[in-house]
C-alpha cells in the first residue's frame, strides 16, 4: 500500500502503555493572533521520571520552529532535533523550564484541527479543535491524555478584526495595546490533558445566563455566535441549564469555573466538543428555532448540549490515561446523556431511538471489516476510533453495569468513581473495580464486553412441562469470530424478562433456586455457553418477553409464532417492548414477502397495527409512530448473507404497502386530516407527537395512493409552521419523484437562502430520490455554487446522506456511484482526512452485497488504496476494509 509518509508507522499497541517519562506541571501559552500567521510561544515547566532514561521529546506536527530556549539559554542547534513530528532536546532536567515559538497559518488549515479559520477571511474567526492529537499542531508538547497540566493563556490580536478573546479557565485579565490591538488572559486552575484545550477569536455576539451551582458557585454562562444565529442560541442556553441542574440532582456533580462558554461555527469535524470551560459546538447542534429546526434536531441539540456539559466531570475532571479507554470518557457520556433525556423526555421514545441507532450505526460496524472492542488493542489513527462502538455499544455497556448494580447501588459506585480518580488519567479498570468496590461485586467478568469485538447472539428455547407446571428457559450464547479475533469469550449477558399469558396477563415469576422478587420482571444473567433457568407454578404454556429495555446489546434468536408477537405487541405495558414485538413481527412479516412462504406474520403484523391504528385507548401518537415503522432497510440488510440493496428497499417499500392497504387510504386520510387540523409549532411533547404522527401516515398513504398523498403535502408545504412539517412534506415530495417537488425545492431554496443549515436539509433531501434517478441529481447537486468539499456538514449532507439513507439509490448495479465516491473521497482526503476516512465507512458492507455489486466495490475500494498520497487516515480505513489478505494486492 502506497500513503504519505506518515501512513507507514506501525500500530500503537494498548500492550505498550508506559506511564511517562516527562511531563508538564504547568505551560504558558501566548498568542499573538492572525489569519495568515499565528504566533505561538510555549513555556513548559517540566518534571521527570528519575527511573526513566529517556530523553526529551515532544510532539509537533507541521510547525515553523521559530526558536527554543532552556532553563532561559537558547538550545543550540546539536542540542536538539526536530524530525518525523518529534522535536527531541538534549540536557533538559526535572524543573526545567522549555520555551518555543513557533509560527502557524490558520487560514491554510483545510483539516479543521489545530488552529484554524471557520468562515470567510474577512468575516471568519479563529478557533482550535485538539481531540484527539490536534494540540501537537499548535505547539510542542507531549501531547497523549496522562500528561495533566495548569494552563495560563494569552491572548493578542487586532481589536478591529478579533474583538472577542476566549480561552478555556477563569478570565484573568485584558486591556488594550498600540497599535489598535489588545489582549486577553485565561487561567486554568484544573490540570488537564492538553485535548482540552481551546480558543476562539473573532467577531462573535452573546447571550448570558447566571447560574449558582448547588454548592453555591456563581457562574456566567454565555453562548457565542455570529451576529445573524445569536438569536437561535437560546434553546441550547436553556438546555444547558436544565443539564447542569440534572448533573447536579443525579449524579451531585457541579460546575467548577466562573464562567462557562459555549461556542457555535459551521465548519467543524464533528458534533461538538467538550474543551474545558469552552465547549465548542458544531452549528448543528447548537442552533435552533422553529422556523429552521426540526423536533428531532430540537432534541439532538438537548442530548448534544448535555453530553459536553457532562463531560466536565465523565472526561474532564476525570481524563482518559490514553486513547484505547475513549469510551471510559464516551460510552460514559452517552449513557449519562442518554439518562438524561430520557427523563427530560419521552422513556420509551428515547430507548427506542438509541436501539434503533445501535442496530443501524453499531451492528454492521460490528458485523463487518472494521470491527473493533469498544477498548481496541491497537490503532494506526486514533481518529477512526471515534465510532459507534465505542461511543454507542460503550454505553450500552454501563448501562449493563448500572442495571446490575440498580439505581442507588450504581450511584454508590459513580461517587467512589469520581472521589477516587478525580484529577487523574484512569482506565476502565479503574472505572470497573470503583464501581464493584463500592457495592461489594466483582465486575471484572464485564470486561471481557470491552476486549471483545462483535455482537453476541443470544438464542432462547422454552419448554413447557405440564406434569410439574413449569416452564424451562434455556439460553446460549455464541460470538462469530471478527478480525483478528477468531475465538470468542463467553460474556455475562443480564436478561431481563417477563412471562405472559395467553390472555395477555403477566405471570408472577419463581425462578428455580432464587428468592421471588416482587414485580413480574427479572433479570437473568447468562454467564455461561448455554444455561437453563426454570419457572415454575406456571398453568400453561407462556409468552417469554426477553431483554426488555435492550438489557444487553446482542442479537436475539428465538423462534416465536407470529401470534405471539402479537401478543406482546397488543398487551405490554412498556413502551419499549411494545415496540420491540412490532419490530419483531415487521421482521417475520418481511421475511414472509421475501421468501414467499407462509403469510400469518404478514397479516398478523398488519392486523394488530391496523388495530391499534384505530384504537383510541392508545392516546400515544409518537409511540404510534414508532409502531408502525418497519426496521431500516440497514438492518434488514444485517440480516442477509448475499445483500441487494435494491430488493431490500423494494420489499421494505411492499411491506409498507401491505400495511397502509390493510388501514385503508379513507382511514389513513381521516387520520392525517385529524393531526393536520391541529398543527402548530408548538415543542411540547404532544404537539410533536402529534407531527411525527402525521409524518408517518403521510408516508404510508404516498405509498398506496401517490396523487393524493402528494396533494397533501403540496399543501402541507405551503402551510407549514415549523421545519419538521415543511421538511416532512418536501421529503414526500422528493422521494415519491412527485411533480410538485421541484417547485417546493425551489421554494425551500429561496425561503432558506443564507442559511446553511437548512440549505444542508435541501441538499440531503434531494440525495432521497428513488433508484436510478439519485446519482444524476448528485452530480448536479455537486456543481451548485453552494456545494464545497470544504465544509464537512455540506459533505456529510450530500455524500453521507446519499450513502447511509438511501442504500437503494447508492449501490447501484452498475457501480457507478462507488466509483464517484472513491473519486470524490481522494479529493476530499486532501483537504480533510478525518472527514474523509469516516465517510469512506458507509462501505463497510461491502463485502456482503450481491457478486455485482461486491465486484464493483471491491475494485472502486482497491482503486482508493492504489492512491500515493492517501493520509493515515484514509489509509487505515480503507486496508482495513480490504482485510488482510486483499491489502497486499
Ligand atoms: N469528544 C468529542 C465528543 O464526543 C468528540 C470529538 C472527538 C471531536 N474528536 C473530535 C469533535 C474532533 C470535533 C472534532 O463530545
Ligand atoms: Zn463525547
Amino acid at each position: 500500500m502506497n500513503a504519505r509518509p506518515d501512513s507507514a508507522s506501525a500500530p500503537i499497541l494498548l500492550s505498550d502503555y508506559r506511564p511517562p517519562a516527562w511531563r508538564v506541571e504547568h505551560i504558558e501559552l501566548d498568542f499573538d493572533l492572525g489569519i495568515d500567521a499565528t504566533e505561538v510561544r510555549a513555556a513548559l515547566r517540566l518534571r521527570h521520571d528519575p527511573a526513566q532514561a529517556i530523553p526529551l521529546r515532544l510532539d509537533g506536527e507541521g510547525l515553523e520552529l521559530l526558536s527554543i530556549t532552556l532553563d532561559g539559554q537558547p538550545v543550540p542547534a546539536g542540542s536538539y532535533r526536530y524530525a518525523d513530528n518529534l522535536l527531541e532536546i538534549d540536557n533538559a532536567r526535572d524543573g526545567s523550564v522549555l520555551e518555543t515559538r513557533v509560527r502557524l497559518n490558520p487560514a491554510a488549515n483545510t483539516a479543521l484541527e489545530g488552529l484554524y479559520l471557520s468562515g470567510s477571511r474577512d468575516a471568519g474567526f479563529l478557533l482550535t479543535q485538539c481531540e484527539a492529537q490536534g494540540f501537537r499542531h499548535i505547539t510542542f508538547f507531549p501531547d497523549q491524555p496522562d500528561v495533566l497540566s495548569s494552563y495560563t493563556v494569552t491572548l493578542r490580536a487586532d481589536r478591529g478584526r478579533f474583538p472577542v478573546l476566549l480561552a478555556g479557565g477563569n478570565p484573568d485579565g485584558a486591556g488594550d495595546l498600540d497599535g489598535g490591538r489588545h489582549w486577553a488572559r485565561f487561567i486554568d486552575p484544573h490540570p488537564k490533558p492538553s485535548y482540552l484545550f481551546a480558543l476562539v477569536a473573532g467577531r462573535l455576539e452573546k447571550i448570558e445566563r447566571d447560574y449558582l451551582t448547588a454548592d453555591g458557585r456563581p457562574v456566567l454562562l454565555v453562548i457565542w455566535a455570529e451576529a445573524d444565529a445569536i438569536e437561535r442560541c437560546h434553546y441550547a442556553m436553556d438546555a444547558l441549564e436544565r443539564s447542569m441542574r440534572w448533573d447536579e440532582q443525579a449524579y451531585g456533580r457541579n460546575y467548577d469555573l466562573d464562567v462557562f462558554h459555549v461556542v457555535a461555527t459551521h465548519d467543524f469535524n464533528m458534533g461538538a466538543m467538550e474543551n474545558k470551560g469552552l465547549n465548542i459546538f458544531n452549528a448543528k447542534y447548537l442552533l435552533a428555532d422553529p422556523d429552521s429546526t426540526t423536533d428531532d434536531e430540537y432534541r439532538a441539540v438537548e442530548a448534544v448540549v448535555a453530553h459536553e456539559y457532562f463531560h466536565n466531570w465523565s472526561g474532564n475532571r476525570v481524563t482518559c490515561r490514553d486513547w484505547f479507554q475513549l469510551s471510559l470518557k464516551e460510552g460514559l457520556t452517552v449513557f449519562r446523556e442518554q439518562q438524561f433525556s430520557a427523563q427530560m423526555n419521552s422513556p420509551a421514545l428515547k430507548r427506542i431511538e438509541d436501539v434503533a441507532l445501535l442496530r443501524r450505526a453499531q451492528f454492521p460496524e460490528d458485523a463487518g471489516p472494521l470491527a473493533h472492542p469498544v477498548r481496541p488493542a491497537e490503532y494506526r489513527e486514533i481518529n477512526n476510533f471515534y465510532t459507534a462502538t465505542v461511543y454507542e455499544k460503550g454505553s450500552e455497556l454501563v448501562r449493563m453495569l448500572a442495571g446490575r448494580l440498580g439505581d442507588a447501588g450504581f450511584r454508590r459506585g459513580m461517587d467512589l468513581y469520581f472521589a477516587r480518580n478525580d484529577g487523574r488519567a484512569a482506565t476502565l479498570e479503574d472505572f470497573l473495580s470503583a464501581l464493584g468496590e463500592a457495592n461489594g461485586i466483582d465486575l471484572m467478568p464485564y470486561l471481557a464486553w470491552y476486549g471483545q469485538a462483535g455482537t453476541p447472539r443470544l438464542k432462547a428455547r422454552g419448554h413447557y412441562d405440564a406434569a410439574s407446571r413449569s416452564y424451562t428457559l434455556t439460553l446460549s450464547q455464541l460470538t462469530q469470530p471478527t478480525p483478528g479475533q477468531p475465538h470468542k469469550q463467553v460474556l455475562p449477558i443480564p436478561v431481563k424478562l417477563a412471562l405472559f399469558a395467553a390472555d395477555g396477563r403477566m405471570l408472577p415469576l419463581h425462578l428455580q433456586g432464587h428468592a421471588d422478587t416482587a414485580g413480574n420482571e427479572r433479570v437473568v444473567v447468562l454467564d455461561r455457553a448455554e444455561q437453563s433457568f426454570v419457572f415454575q407454578q406456571i398453568d400453561a404454556l407462556p409468552i417469554p418477553s426477553l431483554l426488555r429495555g435492550f438489557s444487553a446489546p446482542v442479537i436475539l434468536d428465538i423462534d416465536y409464532a407470529p401470534g405471539e408477537l402479537a401478543l406482546l405487541l397488543r398487551h405490554d405495558k412498556d413502551g419499549f417492548n411494545r415496540w420491540e414485538a412490532a419490530q419483531q413481527l415487521a421482521t417475520r412479516a418481511y421475511d414472509a414477502l421475501r421468501h414467499g412462504g407462509d403469510a400469518t406474520a404478514l397479516s398478523a403484523w398488519c392486523g394488530a397495527l391496523a388495530e391499534l391504528f384505530e384504537d383510541a385507548h392508545l392516546n400515544d401518537d409518537a409511540l404510534l409512530a414508532d409502531l408502525f415503522t418497519p426496521p431500516g432497510e440497514i438492518e434488514l440488510a444485517e440480516r442477509e448473507q448475499v445483500v441487494d440493496p435494491a430488493q431490500v428497499h423494494a420489499l421494505r417499500q411492499q411491506l409498507q404497502q401491505e400495511l397502509g392497504a390493510r388501514i385503508g387510504g379513507a382511514s389513513l386520510r381521516r387520520r392525517y386530516e385529524a393531526l393536520a387540523s391541529q398543527t402548530q409549532r408548538q415543542l411540547d411533547a404532544a404537539s410533536q407527537a402529534q407531527r411525527r404522527l402525521k409524518r408517518r401516515v403521510l408516508d404510508l398513504l404516498s405509498l398506496i395512493d401517490a396523487p393524493s398523498a402528494h396533494a397533501l403535502a403540496a399543501d402541507q408545504y405551503m402551510s407549514a409552521p415549523s421545519m419538521t412539517d415543511r421538511l416532512a412534506a418536501l421529503s414526500v415530495l422528493v422521494r415519491g419523484d412527485a411533480p410538485q417537488a421541484a417547485s417546493a425545492l425551489a421554494n425551500f431554496r429561496e425561503r432558506h437562502a443564507g442559511d446553511p443549515l437548512a440549505l444542508d436539509k435541501w441538499f440531503a433531501v434531494q440525495t432521497q430520490l428513488p433508484g436510478e434517478l439519485t446519482l444524476a441529481r448528485v452530480q448536479l447537486l455537486e456543481s451548485d455554487p453552494a456545494f464545497t468539499l470544504k465544509n464537512p456538514n455540506r459533505v456529510n449532507a450530500l455524500f453521507g446522506a446519499w450513502a447511509r439513507n438511501n442504500p437503494a439509490g447508492f449501490h447501484r448495479i452498475d457501480g457507478a456511484a462507488y466509483r464517484w465516491l472513491a473519486e470524490r473521497l481522494q479529493q476530499l482526503d486532501l483537504l480533510n482526512p478525518q472527514v474523509a476516512a469516516r465517510l469512506a465507512t458507509v462501505l463497510n458492507g461491502w463485502k456482503r452485497l450481491e457478486p455485482v455489486r461486491r465486484e464493483a466495490a471491491r475494485s472502486a475500494i482497491i482503486s482508493l488504496s492504489a492512491e500515493p498520497q492517501l493520509s493515515r487516515n484514509l489509509a487505515e480505513i480503507v486496508q482495513n476494509m480490504l482485510g488482510n489478505a486483499a491489502a497486499g494486492a
